[in-house]
């Protein structure tokens, strides 16, 4: 591959399939081989392909269940960014850390959505509080980009799906090129938060884009609090877009 050499961690995940496919020459160690609640071995597999940049992506990400299994839902979002941080400094690695909406409350959000610049929380739940502590961890190495995105399967897996949570995600075939491009010209960026994310719409209305006999539903049955509406402000990424297109 021509430009950067990559580590993704997360590969096999939602969003890191795609960036597989999209990044070729990326290197990508699976869970077994770069265990992040293991930091020496991180900071061996790291020094070992001495990478120019580390793409984080892998995470505990059922919000759910987060909920009960809050020391491992802890572990690996927070001390596994932490490993990797270590690492990335170590090696002299630019980090970009994978992050989500979910760090703002959803309340009352500006007409446009969330700025970069604006302040997080309180979250609405456990995975956002973990998602949180881990963008401060990754902040703590100078030179990472926070990159705050959202995105569902490119089939919507659910029968239902709720009115009620307004978002600007989008499928993950849709997100994962524009993350993709990020990265490519990762040189050209040198914002410390970016959102990647596409218009705000309901769950519901982008779930009917791609199952179109999905039925109306209330986040009242998601048995996790969940917020109203985390649509994020796009319009950095908008900027600066047109510069790193070939
Ligand atoms: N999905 C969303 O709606 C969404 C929204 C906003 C932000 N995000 C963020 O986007 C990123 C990717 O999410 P995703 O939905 O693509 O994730 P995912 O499908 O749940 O995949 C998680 C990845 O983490 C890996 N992993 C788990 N434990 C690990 C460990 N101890 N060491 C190394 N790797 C480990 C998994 O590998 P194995 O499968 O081999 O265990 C898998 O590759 C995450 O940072 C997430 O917080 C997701």
């Amino acid at each position: 591959m021509d430009g950067p050499r990559i580590l993704l961690t997360g590969g096999s995940g939602t969003l890191g399939t795609e960036l597989r496919a999209l990044l070729p020459g990326i290197l990508a160690p699976t869970h077994r081989e770069l265990d992040l609640l293991d930091s020496e071995a991180v900071l061996e597999g790291v020094l070992g392909s001495a990478p120019d940049v580390i793409l984080h992506a892998a995470a505990y990400t059922d919000v759910a269940a987060a909920e009960a299994e809050r020391a491992a839902c802890w572990s690996l979002n927070v001390g596994g960014t932490h490993a990797v941080v270590t690492a990335a400094r170590e090696v002299g690695a630019r980090l970009v850390h994978i992050s989500t909406d979910y760090v703002f409350s959803g309340d009352d959000p500006p007409p446009e959505g969330y700025r970069e610049d604006d302040p997080p929380g309180p979250v609405r739940n456990y995975y956002a509080l973990s998602k949180l502590a881990a963008e401060e961890v990754a902040r703590s190495l100078p030179g990472s980009l926070i990159l705050r995105t959202s995105f569902r399967p490119r089939a919507w897996p659910y029968p239902v799906a709720f009115t009620d949570v307004f978002t600007s995600q989008d499928y993950v075939d849709v997100i994962a090129p524009e993350i993709a491009l990020a990265v490519r010209y990762l040189d050209r960026i040198d914002v410390a938060t970016l959102h990647i994310a596409t218009e705000r719409k309901s769950v519901f209305d982008l779930a009917k884009r791609r199952r179109p006999d999905v039925r109306p539903g209330s986040k009242r049955e998601a048995g996790v609090a969940l917020p109203d509406d985390i649509t994020l402000d796009v319009s950095r990424w908008r900027a600066l877009r047109p510069h790193l297109a070939p």
